[in-house]
């Protein structure tokens, strides 16, 4: 396939996903982001396939400045619409990129990507490789990941390291400060609750004087 017909064959993918509900995530940010983020001085924060906002109006509501970019454009405008009902879109920028082909430019004292799985033209190792070379020094890339989801269950997610070995870093210029497997209960998309388990990877990158 063209390059130009696979990127409009994915965001064409995600923007009728979500045109097809007025809502689709729960607006309630990560467990993992808010778990892993809450003890971090706020800086500035890149959010790699933000969908319909939740974790960037949650990190933009702690103080942190805000990139956030999604593939689509249906996601971006829900999401900035949430952001200026609570009063943080002076603090969050929207970006749309197609992630197989950039990403925002820029230094970041976080970069997260939250469940950055997609069933077209999947974008992930190039787009999580570049997701670390935007962290700053000293900053932190949080990557997570679904690893096991019973309605999902023909699909092949990673374990947190291959998660690790896809980033490709340089083991000398960042530390490893979680590598593990976080189950939750959550609630299916037919309205059960079951039990899932998510992929945690956190790394935090080396300051120039360490
Ligand atoms: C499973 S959703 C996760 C959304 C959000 N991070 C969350 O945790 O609720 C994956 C997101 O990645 C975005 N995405 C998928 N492929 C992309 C690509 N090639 N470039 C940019 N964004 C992409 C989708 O539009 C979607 O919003």
């Amino acid at each position: 396939m063209a390059h130009e017909d696979a990127h409009q064959d994915t965001r064409g993918f995600w923007e009728q996903f979500y045109a097809e509900r007025e809502q689709v995530w729960s607006g309630r940010p990560n467990v993992v982001l808010v778990e892993e983020v809450e003890g971090l001085a706020p800086g500035t924060a890149l959010d790699l396939g933000c969908g319909e906002g939740a974790d960037a109006i949650w990190l933009a509501s702690r103080g942190w400045r805000v990139v956030a970019a999604d593939i689509s454009q249906a996601a971006l405008d829900r999401a900035a619409a949430h952001a200026a009902a609570v009063g943080v879109d002076g603090r969050i920028s929207w970006a749309r990129h197609d992630f197989s082909r950039s990403i925002p430019p820029g230094r970041y004292d976080l970069v997260s990507a939250h469940f950055l799985h997609s069933p077209v033209d999947d974008p992930r190792d190039a787009a999580l490789r570049a997701a670390a070379e935007a962290v700053a020094p000293a900053g932190t890339l949080l990557v997570v990941s679904h690893e096991a989801v019973p309605w999902h269950e023909h699909m092949d997610f990673p374990t947190p390291a291959e998660v690790l070995d896809s980033l490709e870093i340089d083991p000398a210029e960042w530390m490893v400060e979680q590598l593990t497997s976080r189950p939750r209960r959550t609630t299916a998309p037919d309205g059960g609750e079951v039990d899932v388990s998510d992929s945690v990877v956190r790394l935090r990158r080396s300051s120039p004087a360490s």
